[in-house]
């Protein structure tokens, strides 16, 4: 992580679970992350927790579902830090919400987070580092198992069709970035099953159900820590190596 210290990193979904984990990693590792989410006082606590790390967490409240806040999001970053050089794009959601009976607007949400938002950000992140003529940036999109397979314990089909677009995604910006000649990086993680609050709203349950959730699917699932380590790896890759795709499930996993 060496050459990333002192860079400035923006992580989306800071306030909770995998970017949470992510983003507080960053810091301890000297650089400078601009945790965004909409729980503003999840952030500051964040914020308070990496205190004396020799990076640190800057909280800016951002909705992804409205392009002038993420706007306004890069105006403030090329303000007060010059630009960023890492884009972890991990904000995201799921819900259960059947195709055939579920609502419109579960659905826009998710496209909304999941794949617009990843979108938009990764063009406005890319544009900065061409107006510093910088070319040492790395995105990495936080996809998921469900970007692979197509779920059958959950009418979740919509998530995971936001992350199979992901994907798609993902291999578009890489070729785009060739076309340019331009050496940035682009890695897409895939997770399975990681304790984190996704059930808990995704089902709208308490903590209690969602770990038995979990229990179904491995007897021990994955924690935050496991993915923030990923990505660690990730970023640490020399500059000739893209690690392109990484799944990352539980050992004891039942599913996929
Ligand atoms: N946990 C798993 O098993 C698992 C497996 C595979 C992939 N993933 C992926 O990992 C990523 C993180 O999920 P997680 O498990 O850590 O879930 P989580 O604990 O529910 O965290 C989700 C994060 O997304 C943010 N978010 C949601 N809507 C947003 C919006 N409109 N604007 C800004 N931020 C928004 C939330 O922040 P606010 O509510 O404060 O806005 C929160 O910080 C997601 O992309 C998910 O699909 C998770």
């Amino acid at each position: 992580m060496e050459q990333w210290k002192g860079k400035v990193a923006i992580v989306t979904g800071a306030s909770s679970g995998i970017g949470r984990e992510v983003a507080k990693q960053l810091a301890l590792n000297g650089m400078t992350v601009i945790g965004c989410a909409r729980n503003q006082s999840r952030l500051e606590e964040l914020s308070q927790e990496v205190t004396g790390a020799s990076g640190k967490v800057v909280a800016i409240k951002c909705d992804v579902r409205k392009e002038e806040e993420i706007l306004s999001m890069f105006d403030n970053i090329k303000t007060q830090f010059g630009g960023a050089d890492v884009c972890i794009n991990n904000a995201g959601l799921g819900r259960v919400s059947p195709l055939l009976s579920g609502t419109t607007e579960d659905w826009r949400e998710q496209m909304e987070v999941n794949v617009l938002a990843t979108c938009i950000i990764t063009r406005e992140f890319v544009k900065q580092l061409k107006e510093r003529n910088c070319d040492a940036g790395h995105i990495i999109i936080m996809n998921s198992i469900y970007g692979h397979t197509v779920p059958a314990e959950a009418p979740v089909h919509i998530y995971s069709a936001t992350k199979w677009a992901l994907r798609a995604i993902t291999e578009g910006i890489r070729q785009e970035l060739r076309m340019m000649n331009s050496e940035i990086k682009i890695t897409q993680i895939s997770p399975g099953h990681v304790y984190t609050e996704i059930f808990e709203r995704a089902f709208n349950i308490s903590k209690e159900e969602a770990k038995n959730i979990f229990d179904q699917i491995a007897s021990e699932a994955l924690y935050p820590e496991d993915i923030a380590s990923t990505v660690l790896h990730v970023l640490s890759s020399p500059p000739r190596v893209q690690v392109h795709d990484m799944k990352v499930i539980p050992v004891t996993a039942n599913l996929y």
